[in-house]
């Protein structure tokens, strides 16, 4: 069975991801911080005919990451998909002259790093898929043209770093991950044939190519 991991999945385009991935003959597993939430979300997909399953992940936590491969690994033994759909605008992200160190890096630390480290982590598992992808749900705040003119300054610069990392990615086996324009969500002109962005089609439309 197809397996996937979405990460921030017990709500928003997380969820709704996973959704439809389930929906598609996937085994999803919900990454999220709170168990709740989490197993909530896993719950309402199992309800509705689909393979859903909780994992705990604190994208910003290293150990948290770590863990969550290992809980991974003792229910799957390869991972097909990885979406990277968690992030964060932390509130008062409004002015650059005015956010503080600490905003700025709490906002890198997720949606930046935070990426990279669930990347890093699950590769290993990837490998053993026939065709591995990774997803980076960036945004049109990311994009240097047309993207970051100055509202939430610090999560703009985040996601303009995640398709920045996101270019640095190798590949693995004969299947790339990570290339824009086939694999990222990066809401402006890339990636529209992966998955829709919500900016530019109402969530109705949001449809996933799998
Ligand atoms: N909505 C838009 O218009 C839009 C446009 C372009 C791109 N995006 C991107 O799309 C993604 C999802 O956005 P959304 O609108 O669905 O946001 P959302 O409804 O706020 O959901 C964000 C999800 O990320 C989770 N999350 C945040 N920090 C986390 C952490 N450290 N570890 C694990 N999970 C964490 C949240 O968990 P909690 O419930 O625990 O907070 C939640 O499940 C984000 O990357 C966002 O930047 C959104």
């Amino acid at each position: 069975m197809k397996t996937a991991l979405i990460t921030g999945a017990n709500k928003g385009i997380g969820y709704e991801v996973a959704h439809q991935l389930a929906g598609k003959g996937f085994h999803v597993f919900i990454g999220a911080r709170k168990q709740d939430a989490g197993r909530k979300a896993a719950n309402k997909i199992v309800k509705g005919g689909g393979k859903a399953t909780f994992l705990e992940i604190d994208v910003s936590d290293n150990a948290s990451v770590t863990a969550a491969a290992r809980e991974f690994a003792k229910a799957a033994d390869h991972l097909d998909v990885l979406v990277n759909n968690a992030g964060i605008i932390v509130d008062g992200d409004n002015a650059i002259l005015e956010i503080s160190d600490e905003l700025l890096r709490n906002t890198l630390e997720t949606n930046t790093l935070g990426a990279l480290r669930v990347t890093r982590a699950f590769v290993p598992l990837l490998s053993k898929s026939k065709s591995p992808r990774v997803i980076n749900v960036s945004s049109g705040g990311g994009q240097l043209t047309g993207g970051a003119d100055g509202w939430s300054p610090a999560y703009c610069i985040s996601k303009t770093a995640e398709i920045c990392r996101e270019l640095s990615l190798p590949r693995v086996g004969t299947h790339g991950y990570g290339r824009p324009g086939r694999d990222s969500l990066s809401g402006g002109r890339r990636g529209h044939d992966c998955m829709a962005c919500c900016r530019c089609t109402p969530e109705a439309d949001w449809k996933i190519f799998a």
